[in-house]
């Protein structure tokens, strides 16, 4: 995990947040590259769920009415941490994963554990008042709910149908820590899966299992690390019948990576009793209303980021490379001039790199420092699938060495062929 951290903030997938003011504690800021990794992950995923006729996207606010979060539930014990402070130094600790009755930090006595809710508060306008008081969303599935009719409305979509949406979400996590597994800010890719009450649940539930399994194989996740946790009764939410924590083995334990839910009709029932609003779906071929159920597929980005990290860490006898899938890779294709001090070599390279870039393929990098052997390794560290280097020949037949960041093979393609090379081999996943 060390070297994970390491290799992240040193090369610009991710830095510590406020850096220059000290830090805040787990906060953390996504440099050029995990931008580039975060971007590469929303949009396979939006992707994914927009290349279906029975998926609707949204992007809803992230400070609603909190009525909102009344109706949900999170403003009780349902969003709540177990927290126990310490009589001496004060330091506080979620009661739930505590290994005894003293204080881990001082080894103070511990006040008695008490409900701590980890919705985010804030005041909307310029009183600060109980009347102003609002919230940060604590999940993305709330504004799915709450727009439910209005999906229902302007494109009569017809059972069984998803509503999808990314967007952050906000926890005052009694611990976050490692890394950004747990974090106070994180951005959520959520479906909520409408389906009707009488249909085999079940069989939707699988479905979107290995739907899930399908999307984590598909992005690269090393799928030996990955299992898959039957909560079970007592531990699940009231209303949950089943939920499958899909659980990952990061470097500090096997963790929740993702979840899914049956969450039966528990939201649009609640939303529909708050609000007072209709939100019952009118069947045409039974001529009868009512509230659909739902199944819920939640994947976190950054620890979809970390997953993407762990499963790609790859070091052999000296050699440290992340071996990411091209279509996940921040920067697809790196060119070099064989020398940086040959200005044919060096004008050529950059019209290559020029045209490259206006393929919009993605991201190509273009490097003249050092030697090759060290623009490889640079590459490699960062995951880049393909380095392409501009050489004497080049100048005479028009063609370049592409050099394949796992094997190391290298073979030789023309400069016309380029494009449609990396295409293929950013695409097709070799
Ligand atoms: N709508 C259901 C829901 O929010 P959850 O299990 O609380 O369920 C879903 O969260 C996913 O969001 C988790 O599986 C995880 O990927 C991510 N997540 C939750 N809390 C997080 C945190 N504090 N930091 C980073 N990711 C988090």
């Amino acid at each position: 995990m060390d070297k994970i951290v390491s290799l992240a903030k040193r090369r610009g997938f991710v830095y510590a947040g406020s850096a220059i003011y000290g830090g805040l504690a787990n906060s953390w800021d996504f440099g050029p590259l995990g931008v580039e990794l975060k971007r590469n992950i929303k949009n396979e995923w939006w992707n994914y769920v927009t290349g279906r006729s029975d998926m609707y996207g949204l992007d809803s606010a992230i400070i609603m009415n909190p009525k909102v979060w009344e109706a949900s539930g999170h403003t009780g014990s349902g969003f709540a941490d177990p927290l126990r402070e310490c009589k001496k130094c004060h330091h506080r600790f979620r009661a739930d994963v505590l290994e005894g009755d003293v204080c881990p930090d001082c080894g103070g006595e511990l006040l008695e554990a008490r409900d701590f809710n980890i919705l985010m508060k804030t005041y909307v306008g310029a009183l600060e008042d109980t009347s102003s008081v609002a919230y940060l969303r604590g999940e993305t599935a709330q504004g799915m709910f709450v727009n439910f009719k209005n999906i229902l409305d302007t494109l009569s979509p017809k059972l069984p149908f998803g509503i999808a949406q990314i967007g952050k979400a906000f926890r005052n996590e009694i611990t976050p820590g490692n890394f950004i597994f747990r974090t106070r800010e994180f951005e959520q890719m959520e479906i909520e899966y409408f389906i009707k009450p009488d249909s085999d649940w079940n069989e939707h539930f699988e479905y979107w299992l290995s739907s899930m399994k399908g999307w984590m194989e598909y992005i690269g996740i090393d799928m030996k690390k990955v299992s898959y946790l039957e909560v079970p009764d007592g531990e699940r939410a009231h209303y949950s019948q089943r939920t499958v924590d899909i659980e990952f083995e990061f470097p500090f334990g096997k963790k929740e990576l993702y979840g899914l839910a049956y969450r039966g009709d528990y939201d649009l029932k609640q939303h529909q009793e708050h609000s007072g609003q209709d939100l019952t779906y009118f069947d045409e071929e039974k001529k009868e209303r009512y509230l659909p159920h739902v199944i819920e597929p939640s994947l976190g980005v950054e620890r979809t980021f970390l997953a993407l990290l762990v499963s790609a860490y790859r070091e052999e006898e000296g050699r440290v490379w992340l071996a990411f899938k091209p279509t996940m890779a921040p920067i697809k294709a790196a060119v070099f001039p064989l020398m940086a001090n040959k200005p044919d070599l060096v004008a050529k390279a950059k019209a290559i790199h020029k045209n490259l870039m206006d393929t919009h393929l993605g991201v190509i990098a273009f490097d003249d420092n050092g030697n090759v052997g060290k623009r490889y390794r640079r590459q490699d560290e960062i995951g880049t699938p393909f380095c392409i280097t501009v050489d004497f020949d080049t100048l005479e037949d028009d063609t370049i060495t592409v050099r394949h960041r796992d094997s190391m093979e290298q073979e030789r393609v023309g400069v016309e062929d380029l494009e449609e090379f990396l295409r293929k081999g950013i695409r097709n996943e070799k």
